[in-house]
């Protein structure tokens, strides 16, 4: 199959080498200069496992980069939109980007299309689209417009994208729903497992996995709908987890004992500073928008977006009770990615504590093993950057630990103990043991659960005066 995919940020990079993995001929469209050139130059431009393997598979073989929208169309069966859908001023989605791109399929249409949604975009929008191909002089019969939402996470976007938990596919005809149906053929029908070659397996992965077939409204609903409700997740159990630490209980403990019910599951329960990067918060925002518009009030929304605001000022309170003061205090950070496994640092929790923490007056030395130079030229040049996470201690008043990188939960702690000039350990995402802190010598805050400072016997110490002043 000829596959065009327009945008080649995280989803549509992604897609575009994972179509080719399929064995389909797809050329990747983009109207950035910078990003072609790097792309034709065979640098990968996003931190993913796997992709730069996949690009060096396939570029200039079954995988090309193009500025060409037109051309592209022209040559191509599937047009997969993955443009932005960034949110404006009154969180709505802005579509002006995927208004530009139907514009520019529609005088390029030459034979049958099929026009498929992979950005997030609210329902409606594949009736706006079909509407702008029409306005722009397409024929009804010489094309379709479908939606097939990416579920795909940063970190592990290609494994998501090829081990999919399901895969959903909205058109409202059936010869749109097969054309959809012949791409992913390799997945549903089990072939591409078969393979010599194939990237391998995630743990979890379910294979094959389920095609789902609704109508193009339903998918751009089960869309918003899922992020919501994983945001919800995650709010969920931040509300818990300061309940927890106003009563003395253990988060990670509650978490063990309702997520181990089948009908809750144990996945996304992870109590922390709360959600962040380009899709939840910009997802939650756009569906209650859209649900406004319906006239519904989900106001179930606002409180989820509420308390994941209240996370980070909980944790900015932490660490002022234990710190004191913050003016002139030294930081060590550990992670600016909104989450472990990528670089991207929009909307990242990390990042807006650190805008937070730098306007009372702290000084920051922070270390990510992706995201470093992002994060500097969105701080302007606010933070210093370390080369390792024992350096972004040294001398350090407090260390922080704001993203969930493996390799931050495998410290040597004696060595940390020693970098830091008060051993001081503030853990946004409870990597840590907080007995095993405080064995080691630590004053360990993190979320949901006791603070702990060390004892001079050497076993932990339940610091109930510590809990108590990071009350709201
Ligand atoms: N990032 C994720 O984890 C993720 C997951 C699922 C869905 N999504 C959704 O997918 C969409 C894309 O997200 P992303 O993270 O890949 O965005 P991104 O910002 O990384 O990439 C978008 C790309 O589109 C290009 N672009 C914009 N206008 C264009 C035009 N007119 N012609 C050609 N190229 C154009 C940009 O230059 C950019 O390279 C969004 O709607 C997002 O909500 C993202």
């Amino acid at each position: 199959m000829q596959i065009a995919v327009v945008g080649s940020g995280y989803v549509g990079l992604v897609a575009g080498a994972c179509f080719a993995d399929l064995g389909h001929d797809v050329i990747v469209v983009d109207n950035d200069e910078k990003k072609l050139a790097a792309l034709n130059r065979g640098e990968v431009p996003i931190h993913e496992n796997f992709l730069p393997e996949l690009l060096e598979r396939h570029r200039g073989n079954r995988l090309h980069f193009s500025d060409d929208l037109e051309s592209a169309v022209r040559d191509s069966t599937a047009i997969f939109v993955a443009v932005g859908t960034p949110p404006n001023e009154q969180g709505e989605a802005d579509l002006s980007y995927v208004e530009s791109v139907a514009r520019g399929i529609a005088g390029a249409i030459n034979n049958y299309k099929i026009v498929v949604e992979k950005s997030t975009v609210p329902v409606y929008t594949s009736d706006w689209v079909r509407k702008i191909i029409l306005r722009n002089g397409a024929e009804n019969s010489e094309f379709d417009v479908a939606s097939n939402p990416e579920f795909l996470r940063e970190g592990t976007a290609v494994t998501d994208f090829l081990y999919p938990d399901r895969i959903v596919v909205g058109a409202d005809v059936e010869r749109c729903a097969a054309v959809l149906k012949e791409i992913y053929a390799p997945l549903v029908d089990g072939s591409y497992y078969q393979r010599p070659d194939s990237i391998p397996r995630p743990d979890r992965a379910q294979i094959p996995p389920p095609l789902i077939i609704t109508s193009a409204k339903s998918a751009e609903l089960i869309k918003h709908a899922s992020n919501a409700f994983l945001a919800m997740k995650i709010s969920f159990i931040n509300a818990v987890a300061s309940i927890c630490e106003s009563v003395g209980a253990n988060v990670q403990q509650v978490c063990q004992g309702i997520g181990t019910d089948t009908r809750i599951g144990p996945r996304f329960l992870n109590p922390g500073i709360g959600y962040g990067g380009s899709c939840f918060p910009k997802d939650l925002t756009a569906f209650r928008a859209v649900a406004r518009e319906c006239g519904y009030d989900f106001r179930l929304l606002d409180e989820v977006i509420r308390i994941n605001e209240e996370q980070r000022q909980r944790f900015i309170r932490k660490v002022r009770s234990a710190l004191w003061t913050l003016r002139g205090k030294k930081l060590g950070v550990l992670g600016l990615a909104f989450k472990g496994g990528t670089d991207d640092i929009r909307e990242s929790p990390a990042i807006l504590l650190i805008a937070s923490l730098l306007q009372e007056g702290c000084q920051i030395c922070a270390y990510d093993p992706a995201a470093g130079e992002r994060a500097k030229e969105e701080l302007q040049a606010g933070i210093q950057l370390a080369e390792n996470a024992y350096e972004a201690a040294r001398g350090a008043d407090a260390l922080l630990i704001l993203t969930e990188w493996e390799e931050f939960a495998t410290l040597d702690l004696k060595q940390l103990h020693a970098e830091l000039k008060y051993p001081i350990v503030i853990d946004g995402r409870n990597l840590y043991h907080p007995e095993v802190m405080a064995a080691n010598g630590f004053t360990y805050y993190s979320v949901g659960r006791n603070a702990v400072s060390p004892d001079p016997a050497g076993s932990s110490t339940r610091a109930a005066n510590l809990t108590k002043s990071t009350r709201s």
